[in-house]
């Protein structure tokens, strides 16, 4: 059997013509354009990539987009500057700053000094609390694409086993958070999962992973899931983006576990075009916000 491939591709694109249609009449209504501003310190070239992707992508739907650039020996205080200076402006909706940042850097100072209610990523703690409450105001972007996929492709979780590979805040940690809940927007089939999180630490992983029925691969090692960690007609969601001398690869032994999985994302096309999608709602959802707040103000 040879698994159906997830084309996020599509899906993202799906998003993004009805998101674009939703803010059209957002800004006939309101006269606001949602507007994000991007934050790249460095010349990092992926980072470079993403920026650029997400400001295109910004313009195509109609809303605002700003870049903010800081050179690689850029201060903490000079970060927090720029971002206080974000916060204050009200034509501003989002904020998102680029990771990884320098080492001389402190993320976590600089990720919790962006205001909660412009913090598109949701990494703010208010924001990560919110998610873990089952009250969320933003979803982190990747966790988010990867419900999106599951939902849109009528894969549904509740009830089963889902394995995720990875603790990372920005996608391993928040999912699991997501999924536990008893309901979600996509509905109470895209939540109320069995979820295990494997990590760095965990004893025979393999035999976990071939426990789940949705598997999802957010580890950053190249090709690491093999067919024998699958089991046979499970989802496999691979997160991975990871650069080799054989081009841009997934955390999935794509060509393997595809003969073994029901269904399974390829990268690219899979899961990333999806992050962008993500943000771009956020935004908007940031300045749907921001209307309503002013006009009870
Ligand atoms: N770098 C890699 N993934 C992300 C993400 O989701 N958000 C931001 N801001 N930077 C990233």
């Amino acid at each position: 059997m040879t698994a159906r491939i997830l084309d996020g591709k599509a899906i993202a694109a799906e998003i993004r013509a009805e998101l674009g249609e939703q803010i059209e009449v957002f800004s006939q209504q309101t006269e606001v354009t949602p507007c994000l501003a991007a934050v790249l310190v460095g010349d990092d070239p992926a980072s470079e990539v993403y920026v650029r992707s997400k400001r295109r992508t910004c313009e195509k739907l109609g809303m605002g987009s700003q870049l903010h650039q800081l050179p690689a020996d850029a201060t903490d205080d000079q970060l927090l500057a720029l971002i206080a200076q974000l916060n204050a402006d009200r034509a501003v909706h989002g904020i998102l700053v680029q990771l990884p940042l320098p080492p001389q850097m402190n993320t976590q100072v600089v990720l919790d000094a962006v205001d909660a209610a412009k913090d598109v990523d949701a990494f703010h703690p208010h924001n990560v609390g919110l998610i873990s409450q089952g009250r969320p105001r933003f979803l982190p972007c990747t966790p988010h694409g990867v419900c999106q996929i599951l939902a849109r492709s009528e894969l549904p979780v509740s009830g089963r086993r889902v394995v995720i590979l990875g603790r990372s805040e920005i996608v391993g940690k928040p999912l699991a958070s997501m999924l536990v809940q008893k309901t979600s927007h996509l509905g109470s089939e895209y939540a109320n999962a069995t979820v295990t999180v494997c990590h760095s630490r965990t004893e025979d992983l393999a035999a976990i992973s071939r426990q789940a029925d949705v598997l999802v691969a957010a580890i950053g090692k190249a090709s690491f899931v093999t067919a024998e960690m699958v089991q046979p007609g499970a989802t496999v969601i691979d997160v991975g983006i990871n650069r080799t001398e054989n081009g841009l690869v997934g955390d999935v032994d794509f060509e393997g576990v595809k003969e073994v999985a029901g269904a399974i994302t390829p990268v690219p096309g899979g899961v990333g075009p999806l992050t962008i999608a993500m943000v771009l709602t956020n935004t908007f959802t940031a300045a749907r916000l921001a209307v309503q707040q002013s006009a009870s103000a």
